[in-house]
């Protein structure tokens, strides 16, 4: 038979409803080749080589095959983040923001934790403290969960994080019953007082027992908050398990699993409620198949990977998370990704262009205004004819917008100093834009964090009523600060910081600069309190180097 006439038949015993050709991936062995409803495809790999994914896929009845794409590996391979990334973009359930109707139509864009406002999830984060995890590897299992923890509830979502290390027996750190569990930094304390040695009087692997005692304590859970109750039934639940997954004790972790499984109600309806990621990170002898075994089996998922180190871990943590539903003011949410673009980066980055070519750059600090300097507005220019780009993903160059007035510092007057030898003074270069519409807030347009606000402190994590002096605390703590400038292009200058004493010698080689200022006589003249003077890195001599390192205070924070 030629290949199309075998095509027609093909398409003649099936009619509509099959299932595409799954296909076979490289080292992949794939038996069944009838792709009908309810046929069945098995996959196995050839040689020594681990498979990870579904061993077996079934044709449903929307078309679609059950599970996940199996892939062959080698037993000890790391995962890296880029690649780990896109089989995250089918990935992950929506954890949050079930309560939201509107929510309920997109289901098919993508199945990540979504960052909203509504719904709250409660993270259980499993540390393998056994034998077979090195203390060194225990410290990065440590380090990778006090990273995903801070970036979790750096978007200010009802979250709750129960901290459970493991051995022989599991001990709680943290139970998603106790208050504490909703405030990050008795999460972080938490996390940074575990030891290694805490489980020195049992090493083996009980897996069993640590999912069994996240079981007791979602029962416990649910006991307190009534079964029915919608408290109870809309709060999401995923559990982060860092482990070599060489369990070895206790029996099969499955049923640990199943129970938890029964007690959510997790059914095919239900499904998005409960997701368990395995996790090996470091330099770890993994056991790809338990870590395959432990991890959720959802369709077009993973949910085990091995990972190189912590900020591999963040990375991968990153891309989990969609924050596209995240629409109000929050400041100082960028997305840290190694792979996103500048403007993701730095949303908050605008640029403020004359009619034509580009002058400055500024900051949103809310969602109609701009902080930038006072000299972008030098020229005796009509500003109405200005526009400030912002960020949009639809637009190469942005959103322009009208500016409604600019608000410009009367204290700045860049030839106040001329006749002192000065030729241009800095002091007070701040103006304010206001625009003349609302920014719509996006992953490509947010505001940044301004201290002594309460987004600032929110931000900051410090109590309510805290005051400016806690924030300049906060932010210029040291004598030295690590700080960036970011180019147009998006690459970062680094430098530091001076404050303190550091200030005083900071600004004692900018007077020796006769370039600049041939006829100075005292540098306080030229940099006033208002100034923070900073030298890049390893750099001897500081405020030396390229222009601008010597900037006027710019208040902004990013979390
Ligand atoms: C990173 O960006 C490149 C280019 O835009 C893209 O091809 C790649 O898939 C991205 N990787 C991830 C992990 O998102
Ligand atoms: C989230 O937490 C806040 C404050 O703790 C509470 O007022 C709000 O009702 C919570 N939202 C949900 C959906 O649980
Ligand atoms: C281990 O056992 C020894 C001897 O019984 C005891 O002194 C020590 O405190 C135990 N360690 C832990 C972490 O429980
Ligand atoms: C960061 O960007 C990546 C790639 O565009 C995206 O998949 C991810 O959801 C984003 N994460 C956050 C926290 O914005
Ligand atoms: C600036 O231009 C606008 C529009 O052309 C005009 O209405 C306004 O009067 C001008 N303002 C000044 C101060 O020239
Ligand atoms: C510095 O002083 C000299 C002599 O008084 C003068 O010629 C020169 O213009 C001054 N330079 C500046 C930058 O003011
Ligand atoms: C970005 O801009 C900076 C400063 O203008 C420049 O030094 C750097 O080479 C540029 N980097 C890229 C990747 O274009």
């Amino acid at each position: 038979m030629d290949p199309l006439m075998a095509f027609l038949s093909l398409l003649a015993l099936y009619p509509a409803g099959y299932c595409p050709n799954p296909g076979i991936s490289v080292g992949v062995v794939r038996t069944g080749s009838r792709f009908d409803l309810g046929d069945k495809v098995r996959y196995r790999c050839s040689s020594n080589l681990v498979l990870t994914g579904s061993s077996e896929r079934e044709c449903q009845d929307d078309g679609v095959w059950s599970g996940t794409e199996p892939i062959c590996r080698q037993p000890y391979s790391y995962d890296f983040p880029e690649d780990v990334a896109p089989a995250l973009g089918t990935s992950l359930s929506h954890l949050l923001g079930a309560t939201n109707p509107t929510q309920k139509k997109k289901e098919n864009v993508g199945r990540k934790i979504q960052i909203q406002r509504s719904g709250h999830l409660n993270l259980y984060l499993l540390l393998d403290a056994s034998q077979s995890v090195s203390e060194k590897d225990f410290g990065i299992f440590k380090n990778s969960a006090i990273l995903m923890v801070d970036r979790i509830f750096s978007f200010e979502i009802n979250v709750s994080v129960a901290i459970i290390t493991f051995a022989s027996r599991p001990r709680i750190v943290m139970s998603v019953l106790h208050h504490n569990s909703r405030d990050v930094m008795e999460v972080i304390n938490s996390l940074d007082n575990i030891h290694y040695k805490d489980h020195e009087n049992g090493t083996g692997t009980n897996t069993y027992e640590a999912l069994n005692s996240v079981y007791i304590m979602m029962n416990n859970q649910m006991q307190r908050l009534g079964m029915n109750t919608v408290a109870w039934q809309e709060i999401r639940h995923a559990v982060i398990l860092l482990t070599d997954g060489k369990s070895n004790m206790g029996g099969s972790p499955k049923l640990a699993v199943d129970n938890i499984k029964e007690l959510l109600n997790i059914k095919q309806k239900r499904n998005d409620y409960l997701d368990i990621y395995a996790i090996g990170v470091g330099n770890l002898d993994v056991d790809w198949r338990e870590l395959n075994e432990l991890g959720s089996k959802k369709d077009g998922e993973r949910h085990a990977f091995i990972l190189k180190d912590a900020e591999a871990l963040s990375q991968v943590f990153e891309h989990m998370l969609d924050v596209s539903q995240l629409t109000d003011t929050i400041c100082g949410v960028g997305n840290m990704s190694a792979n996103a673009s500048a403007q993701e980066r730095t949303p908050w980055h605008v640029t403020i262009k004359p009619k034509s070519q580009e002058t400055c750059r500024g900051a949103l600090i809310s969602d109609q205004w701009v902080l930038t300097a006072a000299h972008c507005f030098r020229q005796a220019e009509n500003h109405t004819l200005w526009r400030v780009s912002v960020g949009d993903p639809n637009a190469q160059w942005g959103k322009d917008f009208q500016i409604e007035k600019a608000v410009i510092s009367s204290g700045f007057d860049v030839f106040a100093k001329k006749n002192q030898g000065i030729p241009e003074f800095y002091g007070d270069d701040i103006a304010l834009v206001k625009l003349a519409k609302k920014v719509k807030m996006s992953t490509h347009a947010r505001p940044i964090c301004l201290p002594c606000t309460v987004g600032a402190n929110l931000a900051l994590r410090r109590p309510p009523g805290s005051t400016c002096q806690n924030h300049e605390h906060d932010l210029l703590n040291q004598q030295s600060i690590p700080a960036h400038f970011v180019a147009l292009n998006g690459s970062k200058l680094n430098i530091n910081l001076k404050t303190g004493t550091e200030w005083t010698s900071c600004i004692n080689a900018v007077s020796q600069d006769k370039t600049t200022f041939p006829n100075l006589t005292d540098v306080r003249e030229v940099v006033t309190d208002q100034f923070l003077c900073s030298g890049t890195g390893k750099d001897d001599n500081p405020c030396k180097g390229g222009p601008g390192e010597l900037g006027s205070l710019q208040p902004l924070w990013q979390r």
